[in-house]
Order: structure tokens, then sequence, then C-alpha cells
């Protein structure tokens, strides 16, 4: 019996994280082992409506890319086939829906099936998509780890031996100045980079969007470290981290509500670092570590997740298994309705043992 022939395209979509590289890598040998064409899609879905927008996808493109960060195809978080900006003669940005154009180009091209790479967003594009017909197997991506389907997404691991670094590298200079040094994480509004960073590399408060804190009990931990002999503090913040009955902190520069974009998080450690200065009278700075967390090699682990997903996501498309995404549920990787893992956001367990891993060893959440 002969094998049946297939194309397929894959993309990748939303922040790029370490490991995408990875899962292309694994998409298209495994593919091309089973005599297949692989096609790259750049940048989301933008390629499709473009001239050299979707490139093949062969062993020779794919070599030596296992261990680098970014993407090959490019990625974007504005493209949005569903809610489309296009401009307008008079400079305004509309939002028109696309997606019967990329049904359109899948049929044009003779294309039999999508691996779309991305994170909470591209994932209910590509949900999306597979209702209206589009035959699509997703592989969740994002360093924030907040997709509830899947134990880990690639790239987490990645980010958090990232900032566990820098963490480790400000305790120096905390040190050595006596200051408080507030370095504000990424996560969106979950808080597991900053949770995992800040117990790893021993923070003195861990400030997460799911904890509420509050900035009597933040700077009484503070003070504490000075009087009973540190002199000095670390406080770790996740981009999402809030005060109790307060609201998350925007960016000011934004042009998310122009193109489709979810408004950007940021600016939380600045702002404390004003409050605890002024509270406290110690000096204090800060620092946003920022996409240096979704930069470089991915780790050995997210490598392997990440070629476990590309092989895992080939064997879908060969079983028809379509509207799904695989996952890590260990110890096999398997496939669940893309429906469910767009359904919910994981958020750090209040009562889970890293939160009380943390607490016990003295660690603050700026609650207590
Ligand atoms: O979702 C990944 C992430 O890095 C978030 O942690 C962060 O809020 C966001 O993307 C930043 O997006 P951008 O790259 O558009 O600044």
């Amino acid at each position: 019996m002969t094998a049946i022939q297939k194309a397929i395209a894959i993309n990748t979509g939303g922040g790029d994280a370490p490991g995408l590289n990875a899962v292309i890598r694994a998409v298209v040998l495994s593919a091309t082992n089973l005599g297949w064409s692989v096609y790259g899609i750049r940048r989301g879905y933008q390629g499709l409506f473009e001239e050299d927008g979707v490139v093949d996808l062969t062993r020779d493109t794919v070599r030596g890319i296992t261990h680098l960060g970014g993407t090959i195809l490019g990625t974007t978080n504005r493209g949005n086939p569903l809610s489309w900006p296009v401009e307008s003669e008079d400079g305004t940005v509309q939002l028109v829906d696309r997606s019967d154009e990329v049904l359109e180009e899948f049929r044009r091209r003779e294309l039999d099936a999508l691996i779309a790479i991305g994170g909470d967003g591209s994932l209910q594009i590509a949900a999306a998509l597979s209702e209206k017909g589009l035959p699509v197997v997703g592989v969740p991506k994002t360093i924030d780890n907040d997709l509830a389907a899947t134990q880990v997404t690639f790239g987490f691991h990645t980010a958090v031996a990232t900032a566990t670094d820098a963490i480790g590298r400000l305790h120096s200079t905390a040190e050595a100045h006596g200051r408080v040094m507030v370095v504000e994480l990424m996560g969106r509004t979950a808080g597991w980079i900053a949770l995992y960073a800040g117990v790893a590399a021993t923070a003195d408060i861990i400030l997460i969007p799911e904890i509420p804190y509050h900035l009597d009990a933040l700077c009484a931990k503070i003070n504490e470290r000075y009087e009973t002999g540190p002199g000095f503090a670390i406080v770790v913040a996740a981009e999402g981290a809030l005060e109790a009955g307060g609201s998350h902190t925007f960016l000011e520069h934004s042009e998310h509500s122009q193109t489709g974009e979810s408004a950007r998080l940021g600016g939380i450690g600045e702002k404390l670092a004003r409050q605890i200065a002024e509270r406290t009278g110690h000096e204090t700075r800060s620092l946003v570590l920022g996409h240096l967390q979704r930069g470089g090699e991915p780790i050995a682990y997210d490598r392997l997740l990440a070629l476990r997903f590309g092989s895992a996501a080939v064997e879908l498309v060969r079983d028809g298994c379509f509207g799904c995404m695989v996952a890590l549920r260990p110890p096999e990787v398997l496939a669940v309705p893309l429906s469910e893992a767009v359904a919910k956001i994981k958020l750090v367990p209040l009562d889970g043992d890293l939160v009380r891993t943390a607490r016990n060893i003295g660690i603050s959440f700026g609650d207590e």
C-alpha cells in the first residue's frame, strides 16, 4: 500500500519563544520522512496574502536550527485574519474578517493541513479557522506558561533560567549598595515566570497577579530586611502584579486599539520602586527584564519538548485528528481539542506546592 502524499503548511504566531525553530525542524523532518511536502507561511497568516510569503521547507532549510531562538518563519501579533487591520485612505484603521481568504488560499495552494504554533491568541485563531473547516493541528507555545491544557509550554523554562540568572546578578548590586532592587518580569496575567524565577533566585518578595499585594505589608517586609541584618532587598514583580483593590499597570505608548492587539502590560516595577522609596526611605532601583526573557537559545528541556510537540503534531495530521492541539500530559504528549485548549488560562494555584515552599522559606507575597 502506498502512503498518501500530503502537502502541509506551518506557521508561527504571537510573541516568539525559545523552541519555535525546534518545532519547525521536527515537523519538517517527520513529514518529509512520510514523503510529504511542507510549506512555511511567513509572519503568522500574513505570508498567505503576499507574493513569496509561503516558502518550501526541506531538510536543508531546517538544518542546524534546533538550538536557535526566534523563528525562521517570522511572527507577528497583528496578524489575526478574523480581525485584520486595514488602513483606509483617511488614515483610520478598520478591522476586517479575512478568514474566508485564508481558506481560499489553502484550497488554491492545495494544502491539506495547517500546523499552527502559538499561544493563547494564536490558538484561538486556529480554533476559529478549524470551526470554519480548515484542517488544523495546534502546537502550544508561550514563555508565560498560561495554557491550561498542557502541563507546560516550551520556552517557559528557558525564560525562567534567564530571569533566575538576572535576579542572581542583581543581588550583587543590591548588597553592595544596600539598595532595594525591583525587577519586573513578563507573564501577562499569570505569575508563573515570576514565581519560578523568584523562588529559584531567592527573592525576598514575589508579587504575582494571583495574589494581590498590600503596599504596607510589602514595605514592612523590606524594612524588616534592613532592621534585622541583610540591609538590602530583592523584589520580583510579575508585569501583571496588582495591588489589592487596584488594577493592572499598562504601558502608555501602545497602538493596540488600532491593530487589534491586546493592551500591553508594563510599568509596575517602576511604579513600585517609586512607592517603596517614598514609604521606606531606602534607595530603590527598578529594572524591566523585558524581551531578554524571550530571546536566546532554548535550554535542553525546551528543545526536547518542542521536538516532541512537532513530531506529535505530524502524527495527528497523519491520523486525521484535526481541531486539536498537542499537549504535555506526563509521561505522554497527546491530543486535546482546540476548543478545550483555549477555554481557560492557567493561573498559579494559591495553595500550590511552590507558593507554599516560598512562604515556608520566608519569601513574602506582599499579602500578609
Ligand atoms: O505572551 C508573551 C509575552 O512576552 C508576554 O509575557 C508579554 O506581556 C507580551 O508577550 C509582550 O508582547 P510584545 O512582544 O508585543 O511586547
